[in-house]
């Protein structure tokens, strides 16, 4: 999509997308599942935005040797993935600092109420929360600063972020009330069936998560075949044999997890894989599932590190990237700007 395309559309509110993953820690199945197997789909059909949220990530440290590798990382899992880095926006958020502005006007519209109900936070904070960074808590009004900074109607992501989306409307409505505007859209979330939630592979019960302590938890995007054949036989399942119906698999994290998994990379419903593998050993199902989970996987692996290898390349695609973003961002900046009566001189 060239900047002639873009000026077309910049302010079309018909279909367009955002969504952004954090640079913060190996990219895993999660992240995978959850989101940018989706965005590969969806860039058929939309206008996408997808983008490295560097600023959401340092809301927790992050070391400053590591912040713009793992930035390059996740640009390299995007397209090694099948995202097309020529129809679609590829940038890092700290590079167009119209986010950063449109989430200040957000945090004099968002109410504390609103902010303190949010669970991740609460999850992320636990017990420390007088310790944490005030962006940990602020974080939602940035994410939707990134989404209606492009006016985007749209956003894919895994399940967890729903709590964020629906903030991320409420801000939006408030902002059109309170200015008397109709200039930002409500936008959708897109979360998908089966890799909406994948949990981890310890402990079925808590989601896959780049910070557990746990390499065994998650299967890393970049992991060998070996570590993934590794991995999954040593996830954690229960003495039976794999559940019989779906009633039975609800009651079974580990096995509804592994269950679900399956059907996710097969493109199939979790009901189905259950019935395909009813009263099945678990070891036999566990071989299926690595073979289908290395053949999906190594190869996306191996295509990221020689992309990441390639830096001139990498860094060439989020520089168009982030001068398409800027210019679509500045546009929509400049009229929230206007509503709110921001003097020009
Ligand atoms: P992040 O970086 O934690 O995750 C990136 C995407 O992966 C999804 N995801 C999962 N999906 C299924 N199962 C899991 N275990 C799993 N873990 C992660 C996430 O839902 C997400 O879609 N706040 C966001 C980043 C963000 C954003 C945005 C997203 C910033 N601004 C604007 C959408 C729109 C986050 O921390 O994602």
């Amino acid at each position: 999509m060239s900047l002639k395309d873009l000026s077309k559309t910049s302010m079309n509110k018909s279909k367009r997308i955002f969504s952004g993953v954090q640079p913060s820690g190996d990219l895993h199945i999660g992240n995978y599942l959850g989101a940018i197997k989706n965005f590969v789909s969806l860039q058929k059909e939309y206008e996408c935005f997808f983008c490295v949220v560097d600023l959401h990530a340092i809301t927790v440290w992050q070391d400053p040797q590591q912040l713009a590798h793992k930035t390059r990382e996740v640009t390299a899992a995007f397209i090694a993935s099948g995202i097309d880095s020529d129809k679609n926006v590829l940038f890092s958020q700290s590079q167009v600092p119209q986010h950063a502005q449109l989430a200040w006007i957000f945090s004099c519209v968002a109410r504390m109420g609103w902010l303190n109900r949010m669970t991740q936070f609460k999850d992320k904070a636990g017990k420390d929360k007088e310790n944490v960074s005030v962006g940990l808590f602020s974080y939602p009004t940035l994410m939707a600063a990134d989404i209606l900074v492009y006016l985007a109607t749209h956003v894919p992501v895994g399940e967890d972020q729903k709590q964020h989306l629906e903030l991320t409307r409420d801000i939006a409505q408030k902002f059109n009330n309170d200015f008397k505007t109709d200039l930002f859209p409500v936008p959708e979330p897109l979360i998908f069936g089966e890799g909406a939630r994948v949990m981890s592979l310890r402990d079925g019960t808590k989601k896959m998560s780049k910070s557990d302590s746990s390499d065994y938890s998650r299967i890393m995007l970049n992991d060998t075949a070996d570590e993934i054949v590794q991995k999954i036989r040593k996830a954690k399942t229960d003495p039976h044999t794999l559940p019989a119906n779906m009633k039975e698999a609800y009651k079974r994290p580990e096995a509804f997890n592994l269950l679900s998994i399956f059907a996710s990379f097969n493109n199939k419903s979790t009901e189905d894989v259950v019935e395909q593998y009813a009263g099945k050993e678990f070891s036999s199902f566990k071989k299926d599932l690595a073979d289908v989970i290395v053949d999906k996987i190594d190869p996306i692996g191996k295509e990221m590190q020689k992309l990441i290898d390639d830096k001139p390349y990498l860094d060439g695609i989020m520089k168009k990237g982030k001068e398409k973003a800027i210019y679509v961002a500045d546009s929509v900046l400049s009229k929230v700007y206007d509503v709110v009566g921001f003097s020009k001189t």
